[in-house]
């Protein structure tokens, strides 16, 4: 009997959550399309999960913040032939300090990376998702999108799990120049390989949001019963240096 293998592709694979991610995947028999701009990276993890798990692992390339980067991808993974069961849209960065001192291009880049990247990679895969009754995975930045596609999709057998994780130990303090935060400083953050097990499990659940840690859901929690102008001069307080 031929069955078919599951194919997942993880944005974002060289470096943290999503390298994390890629290896929850092979651990557990799937092949894996490991997608970031350090090619490597991506090169030597492929090498090392192919060894490990005996599993085909593909890096591909590709700068998911420019304009044609996340169509760039879909065209070159139909190039090699190559179709997915699951999508981990797990590649992207913050910002920190003021918005009125931050520079516009990048802000404008993170947002091609964290939202529209998202919405051209789930619509370009999601035929072949739906077809394969699979799974796709979204950060907290599109819980909206996320929480509406996981409704719409209920009936095609597909799970759209949003995964927030809090504060985590990885390059994310790094790009967003955060380590003064009061989130960060002088904190015992989790490790990524936590957070990401985490979250693979929560998405082979189908859980719809996911949450890592207690006191982060708690605070996720608390915001719904919050008016939000307090829930706005908190996060400023935790944003600021201290
Ligand atoms: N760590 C935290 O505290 C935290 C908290 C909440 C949410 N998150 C989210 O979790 C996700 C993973 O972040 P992380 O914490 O694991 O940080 P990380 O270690 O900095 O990893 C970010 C990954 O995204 C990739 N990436 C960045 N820009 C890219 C681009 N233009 N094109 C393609 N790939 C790109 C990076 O690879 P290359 O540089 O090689 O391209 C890297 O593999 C992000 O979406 C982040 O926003 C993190």
């Amino acid at each position: 009997m031929i069955t078919k293998r599951k194919t997942a592709l993880i944005t974002g694979a060289s470096s943290g959550i999503g390298k994390e991610l890629a290896a929850n995947f092979a651990r557990d028999g799937h092949d894996v399309i490991l997608v970031a701009r350090s090619e490597e990276k991506l090169r030597l993890l492929a090498d090392e999960l192919q060894a490990q798990y005996g599993v085909m692992a593909t890096p591909i390339v590709a700068d998911l913040e420019s304009d044609d980067g996340a169509a760039e991808l879909f065209k070159e993974v139909k190039t090699r032939g190559l179709s997915i069961n699951t999508l981990a849209n797990n590649a992207g960065y913050g910002s920190f300090g003021e918005f009125r001192e931050s520079d516009l291009q990048r802000e404008l880049a993170m947002m091609r990376l964290n939202m529209n990247t998202v919405v051209i990679l789930t619509k370009l895969f999601l035929p072949e998702i739906i077809a394969a009754r699979g799974k796709i995975m979204k950060k907290a930045f599109v819980l909206s999108f996320s929480e509406a596609l996981a409704s719409e999709l209920e009936g095609a057998g597909v799970t759209v799990t949003a995964f927030c994780p809090g504060p985590t130990a990885s390059g994310f303090q790094d790009k967003a120049s955060m380590h003064d935060s009061a989130l960060v400083k002088n904190k015992k953050l989790p490790t990524a390989e936590d957070v990401a097990a985490g979250g693979y499990r929560a998405m082979q659940r189908g859980q719809r949001v996911y949450i890592p840690g207690i006191i982060n859901w708690l605070m996720a929690q608390s915001v719904r019963f919050t008016p939000r102008n307090l829930v706005t001069r908190i996060s400023k307080s935790f944003s600021k240096p201290v």
